[in-house]
């Protein structure tokens, strides 16, 4: 690993995301010695009191977010020395932005990342506020988390506000989907293997389904849940760009530039979802009470407090893709919290064969599928057609190629965090998401939230602990596919 040397400023240090992600990510980059002892971290607090207390709270949690075998008091003694808490209000100009100017290393030059883990409502002022205290050097990168507006009209506002201060290439806004390790995998997969890229279009795949089922419920964030809703906490974001990474051309190179033109190409494509084909092509639920692993977990109402919401937390999506690869290939886009499992995967379902030489009574004939299972436990899988060798009679038989990461590779452990935070400190925007695309996520889902909010359709109920509504079974199955995996149990 090549050694790198930073300034990290987290904005909002003492937050969730900060104790949560990314400080176990700064310490797992320490760890494996991915940056060196020069580099800062530096926690920004509201409150003086907690900023004082800091070392202790860190201590706290990254005992509990990493796990037994990551954490070792050693490292994480040392990895603390570079630990410079600040007490700021980022929102006020006062002396002790002083103070944050003195824990910069002395090298004037060295790479400043500024690191949002704040509400976007106030990126805007905390850019201000760097720009006048004139901490912004050649050097500065400023990262900026999801959720990037509430629509395309809010998302332009805070673009617009950050590139005042930021030049494009010194903005990376973090999808934090795009670190995952099986997800670059995604582009090696394709962009490596002659036998699946051949295959890759509407010619060979009869359709794909992205999905990413969670278990977890609203985990404390309940006003900010509220006002987004699963579309705009996973669609706009994860979802369209997992559906890039399958559905993108080749880029030429692997450079940042080309990468982000061919994911723009697909999200210009994306068949705009209005009116009544919002009603026909797209699912929302809403989860109430049910049971999780035997235990009674309550409805969304009622984790929120309140009597109503219309707010959806799982979304079925039917889209299309209108250009020469995948003319008519359905991409059926599903997420959802309080599921009957936690997993993301990508499926892609080819067509069946063209000619069948094999009669009906050899068995059922099973188109192939690739699936790219990203988590829990990574791994990919080929299902093919065989002869059942257990019989002297021909019988087929659907037996499945299985490559699993962990077994590939010992202790293989993935931390999107840790590897995007390093791409940021390399000055890499390869996985980062350009503006343009931010825009255009938001010119397909604006229209699709406007026309929930006009129709009197409240969202769909469906248990806690099931897999959503059964309106998302309808969705795809009137189209004869299936959801892969529990299906049975909507
Ligand atoms: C976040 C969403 O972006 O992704 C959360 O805001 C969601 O609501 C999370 O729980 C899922 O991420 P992961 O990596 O656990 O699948």
């Amino acid at each position: 690993a090549t050694t790198t040397v930073f300034d990290i400023v987290l904005f909002g240090g003492c937050g969730d995301l900060s104790l949560r992600k990314l400080m176990p990510a700064l310490y797992r980059g320490y760890a494996e010695g991915s940056f060196d002892s020069n580099s800062r971290i530096i926690p920004t607090c509201r409150d003086a009191e907690t900023a004082a207390g800091y070392a202790e709270i860190l201590a706290k949690s990254l005992q509990q977010f990493l796990s037994s075998d990551e954490y070792d008091s050693a490292v994480a003694d040392s990895f603390m020395q570079l630990v410079m808490p600040c007490a700021l209000d980022i929102t006020t100009v006062d002396e002790r932005w002083k103070s944050l100017h003195k824990l910069f290393s002395k090298d004037a030059e060295q790479s400043r990342i500024f690191y949002m883990a704040v509400p976007p409502a106030i990126f805007g002022i905390t850019c201000e506020n760097l720009s006048q205290q004139k901490m912004i050097n050649g050097q500065s990168r400023i990262v900026v988390e999801k959720p990037i507006g509430y629509d395309g009209v809010t998302a332009s506002a805070i673009n617009d506000e950050i590139a005042r201060y930021f030049d494009e290439k010194s903005i990376f806004r973090i999808d934090h989907y795009l670190g995952k390790e099986t997800v670059q995998n995604l582009m090696a997969l394709r962009f490596t293997n002659v036998i699946f890229e051949q295959l890759w279009d509407a010619k060979s795949i009869d359709h794909v389904q992205i999905s990413i089922s969670e278990t977890v419920g609203l985990e404390g964030r309940a006003g900010f849940y509220d006002n987004a809703g699963a579309l705009r906490d996973m669609v706009q974001n994860h979802l369209l760009q997992l559906l890039c990474l399958v559905a993108m051309e080749s880029p030429n190179k692997l450079d940042a530039n080309s990468i982000r033109a061919e994911k723009l190409k697909v999200l210009e494509a994306l068949r705009p979802l209005t009116g009544a084909d919002v009603d026909d092509y797209t699912v929302r639920g809403q989860y109430v009470a049910g049971e999780f692993n035997g235990d009674l977990v309550p409805g969304y109402l009622e984790e929120l407090g309140k009597p109503s919401s219309n707010t959806e937390t799982f979304v079925a999506i039917k889209a299309h893709i209108d250009n020469w690869r995948w003319s008519k290939v359905p991409f059926y886009l599903s997420t959802g919290k309080r599921m009957k499992a936690r997993s993301a995967k990508i499926v892609i379902q080819f067509k069946e064969v063209s000619h069948r030489v094999y009669d009906g009574s050899v068995g059922q004939m099973t188109p192939n599928q690739l699936i790219i299972k990203l988590q829990p436990g990574e791994s990919i899988q080929l299902s093919l057609m065989t002869k059942d060798l257990t019989c002297l009679e021909t019988k087929l038989k659907p037996v499945s190629l299985n490559l699993n990461f962990s077994d590939t590779y010992d202790n293989f452990k993935s931390d999107a965090y840790k590897r995007l935070i390093l791409d940021v400190a390399a000055n890499n925007p390869a996985l980062f998401i350009h503006r343009d695309e931010v825009d255009c996520a938001w010119r397909w889902i604006d229209p699709i939230i406007e026309q929930w909010q006009q129709s009197a359709h409240t969202p769909d109920l469906y248990r806690a602990g099931s897999w959503g509504p059964s309106a998302a079974k309808t969705l795809i199955e009137q189209d004869d596919r299936y959801w892969f995996n529990g299906e049975s149990d909507q």
